[in-house]
């Protein structure tokens, strides 16, 4: 078989192996999905500062992330439905990223519940956080976060309503999916996907169901989730949630300089500049392309994340050359997943980190907390050196 050498082959593989609904469901952007595709294209606006005769030895990308040491500067960042993508995969991510010594984001929606992680992880991961209209359900996943030991929660700001997914749509996936004769074609035509399905007991939202008021099935938690996600949200429930929770908070789901300041004046401890991975503003901004007027807006005053579109370790340079402090994939581990679950997420890892570690070096800079736009040559049509 071909080598695994880039995420593009981790994702033709996931393609291959994951039903075809799940698959687009990672695969999706909103409407004409120009957001999630600028995303990845905008990283091509960059380009990168070649130096020679330059020591290249010891090089290290340890970082920190809101003062929590990495092996890198990056995260998972919170998907639902991971555990579709591959069973238990929300566990199976939590392990290799424990491994690779980076952070793990459990959504809110996702397959796996808090406990389900926290039994079988050892180190502490992250937790992301909806809020829905029922402020009750939403303090006791706070509650069951910390119990856990979470060690930082995400909030994300970005989803008050959800955008249309035109693939989720036309492949009717709803949650909890449907089994008509078409979706079990589908999931007939990926064997291995089903053997590992057969063998887990985890296949709904385990945070909700049974937690929630009125879901005690499967039957009652596609209603509910419609109606939860609360459209009222504000910046006075950040303050709220922040004091419930009582650690570290990171806003998610910021694209814009004004909305960076009112974050910022929440004494949050980082932001990260997001889209939703294209799927909720379609016809914004690329994260990437947004980063540089945030950074001059707040750089100095939090710290800053991004996601969206990082599909190489050159990506995550560019990003950290441009003023993001650290980044998060989400798609790149569900296609690591899909292919071969644990060891994909693995595999995922090891691929953006010979990226980085490589393309560093080649730009004559030895420990990644050094690199700026000094590093840059020139950004989205504008030389820098
Ligand atoms: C399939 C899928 C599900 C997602 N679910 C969530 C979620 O439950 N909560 C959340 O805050 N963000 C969610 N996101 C957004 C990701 O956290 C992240 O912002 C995005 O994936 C980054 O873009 P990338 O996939 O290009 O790396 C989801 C993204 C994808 C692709």
């Amino acid at each position: 078989m071909a080598p695994i050498l880039e995420i593009a082959d981790l994702k033709e593989r996931a393609r291959r192996r994951v039903p075809k609904m799940f698959f687009d469901y990672a695969d999706s952007g909103s409407w004409t999905e120009s957001t999630y595709q600028a995303n990845e294209s905008d990283y091509d606006q960059i380009t990168l500062r070649q130096r020679v005769a330059v020591d290249m030895t010891n090089r290290s990308l340890e970082a920190t992330m809101i003062g929590q040491p990495v092996s890198m500067p990056l995260a998972l960042a919170p998907v639902g439905f991971c555990g579709m993508q591959w069973a238990d995969g929300e566990i199976l991510a939590a392990q290799a990223a424990e491994a690779f010594g980076v952070p793990f984001t459990l959504s809110t929606m996702s397959i796996c519940s808090i406990e389900d992680v926290a039994e079988n992880t050892k180190k502490p991961f992250w937790f992301q956080l909806y809020v829905m209209r029922d402020r009750d359900f939403v303090g006791n996943l706070i509650d069951r976060a910390k119990a856990a030991g979470c060690a930082a929660l995400v909030l994300t700001l970005d989803l008050q309503i959800l955008g249309q997914r035109h693939k989720d749509l036309r492949n009717g996936l709803s949650a909890p999916p449907k089994f008509t004769p078409h979706h079990l074609w589908q999931i007939g035509t990926c064997p291995s996907w089903c053997l590992a399905m057969a063998k887990t007991k985890r296949r709904t939202f385990r945070n909700i169901v049974g937690h929630a008021k009125g879901v005690g099935d499967l039957s009652s938690l596609s209603s509910w989730t419609a109606e939860q996600f609360d459209p009222t949200l504000s910046w006075a429930d950040v303050e709220w949630i922040k004091e419930r929770w009582g650690g570290p908070v990171i806003l998610k789901g910021i694209l814009d300089a004004e909305d960076a300041q009112m974050a910022a004046k929440t004494g949050a401890d980082a932001i990260i500049v997001s889209n939703h991975g294209g799927r909720q503003l379609d016809g914004a901004p690329s994260s990437i392309r947004s980063l540089p007027a945030i950074i001059d807006a707040v750089g100095d005053k939090i710290e800053i994340h991004i996601d969206g579109g990082i599909r190489s370790g050159q990506d995550i340079l560019k990003a950290l050359c441009l003023g993001a402090t650290s980044t998060y994939v989400g798609r790149p581990y569900l296609y690591g997943l899909g292919t071969a679950g644990k060891a994909g997420v693995a595999r995922m890892f090891e691929i953006l980190k010979t990226e980085l570690d490589i393309t560093m070096a080649l730009c004559g800079e030895r420990d990644v907390k050094n690199l700026g736009r000094q590093n840059l040559h020139a950004a989205f049509g504008e030389k820098i050196n």
